[in-house]
């Protein structure tokens, strides 16, 4: 068996195109673009690249979006106060802040500091709790992302044993809660760094989600035949980016399987324009 692809890049092209005519009217509608705020501390080449293509995004989509660019120095009291800034700022609808920060800040005083109904990450514990809870306010990037990959695949997740291999706040466990709520409807085992038997258990999943951080952690064997396999993982070897995914050996035995670039990734920022649309909705059903 060779896997079908599945062209994250070409069903995020699709998503993005419907954003825009749903920006274009809110634009009309309110005379103002939804617009993202973007916060970059310090000069990680990968979070570079990543808050780019953001912006890029948000520019073919009709939103605005504004960078405000820090050097690593930045106190976290000095961070506090630009996000204290952007949550009074009433033409700024969503608030981002490009992950990792530089090691003197603690990421959770910034993601809590984050107004809620402008937190388009869906970080905030409020925004966590509500979607642990069945009622999102946004839904995080890349879970979502993955759900509608699925979902204009055709895969029918109701009763579907889901294995989701990592276990973080920003992919792993909302990834888990997405996938069991009900309407999803899958069966969800996660696996993380202390799993005993690791592929014992991957090799149980119908759908297997790979999120850990690892080059090409799972290898053929750890596959079930026949089994979607998602791979949300970037990672650099030498000049290759490659995923979390042994794509070459897994591709002969799964039924499809993402491609790592132009998986997971151009999903994830396409949700992060729709979560900015429905961040200028709610503030001027707010209002
Ligand atoms: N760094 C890696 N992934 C993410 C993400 O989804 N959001 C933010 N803000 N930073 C990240």
């Amino acid at each position: 068996m060779t896997a079908g692809i599945i062209d994250g890049k070409q069903i995020a092209e699709g998503f993005r195109q419907e954003i825009a005519v749903a920006a274009a009217d809110f634009q009309k509608l309110h005379g103002l673009k939804p617009h993202l705020a973007a916060i970059l501390v310090g000069d990680d080449p990968a979070s570079q690249v990543y808050v780019r293509n953001k912006e890029r995004a948000c520019e073919k989509a009709g939103l605005k979006s504004t960078l405000h660019r820090l050097p690593s120095t930045t106190s976290e009291s000095d961070l506090l106060h630009l996000v204290q800034r952007l949550n009074a700022a009433t033409d700024v609808h969503g608030i981002l802040c490009q992950l990792p920060l530089p090691r003197h800040i603690n990421p959770v005083t910034i993601l809590d500091a984050i107004h809620p109904l402008k937190d388009v990450d869906a970080f905030h514990p409020e925004n966590v709790g509500r979607l642990l809870q069945g009622r999102p306010r946004f839904l995080p990037c890349t879970p979502a992302g993955v759900m509608k990959m699925l979902e204009v695949s055709g895969v029918s997740l109701p009763g579907l044993h889901a294995v989701v291999i990592g276990r973080s706040d920003i992919v792993g466990k909302p990834m888990a809660a997405l996938l069991m709520q009900r309407g999803a409807d899958a069966t969800v085992t996660v696996c993380h760094s202390r799993t005993q038997e690791i592929a014992s258990i991957t090799r149980q999943g119908d759908l297997l989600i790979a999120a850990l951080g690892i080059a090409e952690f799972v290898k053929a064997d750890m596959v079930k035949p026949g089994a979607i396999v998602i791979d949300v993982g970037i990672n650099r070897v030498g000049e290759r980016l490659v995923g979390d995914v042994d794509f070459s050996s897994v591709t002969q035995i799964a039924a499809a399987i993402t491609p790592v670039p132009g998986g997971v990734g151009p999903m994830t920022i396409a949700m992060l324009l729709k979560n900015t649309l429905t961040a200028a909705e709610l503030t001027v059903s707010s209002r």
